[in-house]
């Protein structure tokens, strides 16, 4: 059996019901039946990957209908039945059968005073992914691949895609297959030091991935193995560096130290053309973190005596919105400039990074409601199992805003002027289910008050779960540049 994606069709509508499929031949008018089919992700649209018998030779020109329940999707594929190694190959246009089907609103506060809504719901700012994004593209001095696992999203990678960023870190199957299916040509680097034999072979086989990360001499084996001692392979070598001045150390689980490196740089370079990467942890508040392991990436090469083809300086820029005060990243991109250009690496060699927070945190501004007050203690309808997991275990303390509405049959108080700090518990029974801020709002925040709470775009929707029947991934489009730094009252 061949696995064809055939195209995204997207529907906004995600109780949407696949009830059939058509898959028919153009060129022949003679029908071919799909296997089956199967919706894959889902935060915010419905992708479709059909399944379905060896096409044969039945003809290159094919056409599949997908109907969903209150809507159907046609796209055209052409089919090259002697080509099918690597089938992302094979899907050669994209078709948007449907927009992405989100409400928009022209600021924060029309949502809630429309809504009203009784779950959390993401106000996604598109301004703010594109303009991250060309900020990437025309200022950091190489190539951006956007770290997806800090939003997966389709809609983020639609919006981050169209602006520009068409190089992707991705770090496990699952992401290779929905940045193929999304963007067939886009090129991708397996980023993740630790993958599954199965994992590598389907990404290099069936979907064209030829960058992989290593961090010991077993995993670059292993790549070797799996690949069948590909000619095409590029081996980048991952080195530990310390936590520097990043907010959230990414240290102790991946990375090897520069006398690792340096071996591991010569097995790489035996079979295959070699980089190093490292990682100087997330949301990392001095630029000098950067030079100082740009420098010792120097180091390890010219130690080597390799010439990589690829230099990457991996992810870690910050985002505002997180309580803390950042420079802008042009500061970041003008030391990391000047390292590099000390270095003297072949003209040849890229320049990498793996920016994910930096594109993806701005975009979404997440808004709660209380459910009850006790003393500094907010119990609020999102939280740690929710959207609110990086918030709890790092200890954000997000910019936040209070808006009140009109309660029935009363006169609306504004919210006091004067700001006290408060802590939440999320809507578990958990105790662990707790942000300890502190978030400052009106003295006076109470029962079914709204905060909006800035910089949600990163590592928040995409790590909730179901626990004790509390989900939302309520999400709806902020399509004016209206942001929530002052309280307000919803008339
Ligand atoms: C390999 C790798 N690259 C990039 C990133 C993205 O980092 P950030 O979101 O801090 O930019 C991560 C985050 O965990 C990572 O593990």
């Amino acid at each position: 059996m061949q696995q064809g994606v055939f195209s995204e069709a997207v529907c906004g509508n995600r109780a949407a019901e696949i009830f059939g499929f058509d898959l028919g031949c153009e060129a022949k008018r003679k029908r071919v039946a799909p296997v089956t089919g199967e919706r894959v992700c889902g935060a915010s649209g419905l992708y479709i990957r059909l399944l379905f018998d060896d096409v044969g030779p039945l003809g290159r020109e094919a056409f599949a209908r997908i109907r969903l329940t209150g809507h159907s999707a046609v796209g055209k594929r052409t089919m090259q039945p002697e080509g099918w190694t690597m089938p992302y190959k094979n899907v050669v246009r994209r078709q948007k059968a449907f927009a992405t089907g989100l409400q928009r609103f022209s600021s924060v506060e029309e949502m809630i005073g429309t809504l009203r809504p009784g779950h959390s719901v993401h106000c996604m700012h598109p301004e703010k992914l594109h303009e991250a994004a060309r900020t990437f593209v025309e200022h950091f001095p190489g190539h951006s691949l956007y770290a997806i696992k800090s939003n997966p999203d389709p809609y983020v990678l639609e919006t981050l895609h169209k602006a520009g960023i068409n190089h992707f870190d991705v770090a496990s199957l699952g992401e290779v297959r929905l940045i193929r299916t999304m963007f067939p040509r886009a090129h991708l680097a397996f980023m993740n030091p630790v993958k599954s034999r199965e994992a590598i072979r389907a990404a290099y086989f069936e979907y064209g991935v030829r960058d992989f990360v290593a961090d010991t001499a077993d995993e670059i084996d292993k790549i070797v193995e799996e690949t069948d001692r590909a000619q095409d392979l590029l081996i980048v070598v991952r080195i530990a560096m310390p936590k520097g001045s990043a907010a959230c150390a990414l240290t102790g689980k991946f990375g090897c130290t520069p006398d690792q490196a340096v071996e591991l740089l010569k097995i790489a370079s035996s079979v295959a053309k070699t980089g190093i990467s490292f990682h100087v942890g997330s949301q990392t508040l001095s630029p000098s973190s950067y030079a100082d392991a740009i420098r010792k990436g120097g180091e390890v090469i010219a130690r080597a005596g390799v010439k990589p083809k690829v230099f990457d300086v991996g992810g870690g820029f910050p985002v505002k919105g997180l309580g803390m005060e950042i420079l802008p990243l042009e500061a970041y991109f003008d030391i990391i400039r000047a390292e590099i250009a000390a270095l003297k690496l072949p003209k040849s060699c890229e320049i990498w990074a793996e920016p994910g927070r930096a594109l993806s945190g701005e975009c979404s501004t997440l808004v709660v409601k209380v459910n009850l007050r006790k003393g500094d203690l907010l119990y609020i309808n999102d939280g740690s199992f929710g959207n609110m997991f990086e918030i709890a275990s790092m200890n954000w303390k997000n910019d936040c805003a209070l808006y009140r509405l009109p309660r029935k049959n009363e006169e609306t108080a504004a919210p006091s002027s004067k700001l006290a700090p408060f802590r939440f518990y999320g809507p578990t029974c958990d105790s662990v289910d707790y942000m300890a801020g502190p978030f400052l709002l009106p003295e006076d925040a109470n029962e079914g008050d709204y905060i909006a709470l800035e910089g949600m775009g990163a590592y928040m929707a995409c790590s909730q779960s179901r626990f004790n029947g509390f989900f939302s991934d309520a999400k709806v489009e902020i399509v004016s540049t209206t942001r929530t730094t002052q309280l307000k009252v919803v008339k």
